[in-house]
C-alpha cells in the first residue's frame, strides 16, 4: 500500500475488543470437538442454545453441559460458555430461581437466560411451548430474577406463509408479551425482516435482537442459485433483499439494541443434503470474517466493534471483555468440510474466497 494512502492502509487491518457470540449451537458429544474450538478462537463467551435431544430443561443439565463444552475448549483458551434453559409448558418457576442463583455466586458456570421455542418452530423444538400463557408464572419469575428471555420469533401455524411467520409473531405474540412483562429483558433472536428491525428499534430499553452474519450477507436467492443449495437453508429462512438491507442498516446503526449472534447451527452434511434437509447454517469457523465483510460492504467497519463487543454485554449486564482481536483484509479460503463425529460438516462459504481474515490470538 503506497504511503500516500494512509486511510486505506489503516482500514486494511482492524482491531476490536474481543467479541462474544450471543446465540450459538454447539450440539453435544463428538461434535463439540469440532465446533467449540472454532468459536473459542474467535469469541470470549457464547450464549449456548439448549435445543439438544433431550432439551436442556434443568440447571443441573445446563451445568453438566457447560462442563462438556469446557472439556472441548483448547487448553489455555479462556472461552466461557453462558448457559440457557429450554422452556417447556411444564417448567417450574423454581427452576428459574435455581438458574438465577448460579449468577449471584460469580463462581463457575452461569445460567443467564431461558429460550422460548414455540413448539414445532424449528430444529428440536417439539418440546417447546404450545401456548405462551401457560408459562406466565415462569416469565413472572424471570422478570423478578433478571433472567433474560430469548425468543425464537416465528409463529408455527401452517396457515401462515413461511416468509411471514416472523412479522406475524411480532403482532400476535411479542407485542402482548412485551406489554404484560414490561421489565423482562427480551432478546428476539436472529431477526430476519424489516418489520423486526423496526419493532426492536422502537420497543424501548428492555428489548433487543441478535442478527446473524448470513442474514446480513445473503437474501433468499442464495438458497436457489443454480439449483437448490441446502447449506443456505436456516430458520427463520433468508428473506427478500429489502429485508437484508434493513438488517444491515440496523446492525450498522449504532443502536445498542442490536448485537452479534451467529446462530451457527452445525448439522451433518448428509442430513442437510437430504430430501427434507435440516435447517441451520454453520458459520462458527469464520463468523467474524463474515460480519467484517458485511460491515465493510456498507462502509461501516468502524461500527463493527460496538455491535460485536459492546452492545451484547451491556444488554446482558455482564462486563465487556478485555483484550482484542485483529482482522486483516486478506483473501483466504475456508475448508470445504470438517470432520464431524462420524460424518462431515460443511461450513457456509466453504471453499470460497473470504475477503477478511481473523489473525490468531
Ligand atoms: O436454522 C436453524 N437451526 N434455526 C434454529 O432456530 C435452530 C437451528 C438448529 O438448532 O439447527
Ligand atoms: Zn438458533
Amino acid at each position: 500500500m503506497p504511503a500516500s494512502q494512509p486511510n486505506q492502509a489503516a482500514s486494511d487491518r482492524i482491531h476490536i475488543t474481543r467479541p462474544d457470540d450471543w446465540h450459538l449451537h454447539v450440539r453435544d458429544g463428538q461434535a463439540l470437538d469440532t465446533v467449540v474450538p472454532h468459536t473459542a478462537a474467535q469469541f470470549a463467551r457464547a450464549i449456548i442454545m439448549p435445543n439438544l435431544k433431550p432439551p436442556v430443561t434443568t440447571v443441573e443439565q445446563a451445568l453438566d453441559y457447560a462442563a462438556r463444552i469446557r472439556a472441548a475448549v483448547p487448553t489455555g483458551n479462556p472461552f466461557t460458555p453462558l448457559m440457557t434453559l429450554y422452556l417447556t409448558d411444564r417448567i417450574a418457576p423454581q427452576e428459574i430461581r435455581r438458574a438465577s442463583a448460579t449468577r449471584s455466586t460469580g463462581l463457575g458456570d452461569m445460567v443467564v437466560a431461558a429460550k422460548l421455542y414455540p413448539a414445532g418452530a424449528t430444529t428440536n423444538s417439539d418440546a417447546g411451548v404450545t401456548d405462551i400463557r401457560l408459562i406466565y408464572p415462569v416469565l413472572e419469575a424471570m422478570q423478578k430474577e433478571g433472567l433474560l428471555l430469548l425468543v425464537h420469533g416465528e409463529v408455527t401455524s401452517p396457515d401462515i406463509d413461511l416468509f411471514d411467520r416472523e412479522a406475524v409473531f411480532i403482532d400476535q405474540q411479542l407485542i402482548p408479551l412485551r406489554r404484560d412483562f414490561p421489565e423482562l429483558r427480551i432478546v428476539m433472536e436472529h431477526i430476519t425482516t424489516k418489520e423486526a428491525a423496526q419493532y426492536i428499534a422502537e420497543a424501548g430499553p428492555h428489548t433487543a435482537a441478535t442478527i446473524t452474519a448470513h442474514h446480513l450477507l445473503f437474501n433468499r436467492n442464495a438458497i436457489f442459485t443454480g439449483g437448490i443449495r441446502p447449506h443456505y437453508y436456516c430458520l427463520p429462512v433468508l428473506k427478500r433483499e429489502v429485508h437484508r438491507q434493513a438488517l444491515v442498516a440496523a446492525a450498522t446503526s449504532g443502536d445498542p439494541h442490536f448485537f452479534l449472534g451467529t446462530d451457527s447451527a452445525p448439522h451433518p452434511a448428509h442430513l442437510k443434503e437430504h430430501a427434507s434437509g435440516c435447517a441451520g447454517c454453520y458459520t462458527a469457523h469464520a463468523a467474524l470474517e463474515m460480519y467484517a465483510q458485511a460491515f465493510d460492504e456498507t462502509g461501516a467497519l468502524d461500527r463493527l466493534e460496538a455491535f460485536a463487543s459492546f452492545h451484547g454485554p451491556d444488554f446482558y449486564r455482564l462486563p465487556r471483555n478485555s483484550g482484542s482481536v485483529t482482522l486483516e483484509r486478506r483473501a483466504w479460503q475456508a475448508p470445504q468440510a470438517y470432520p464431524f463425529g462420524d460424518a462431515e460438516l460443511k461450513p457456509l462459504l466453504g471453499g470460497e474466497l473470504l475477503p477478511w481474515k481473523l489473525l490468531d490470538r
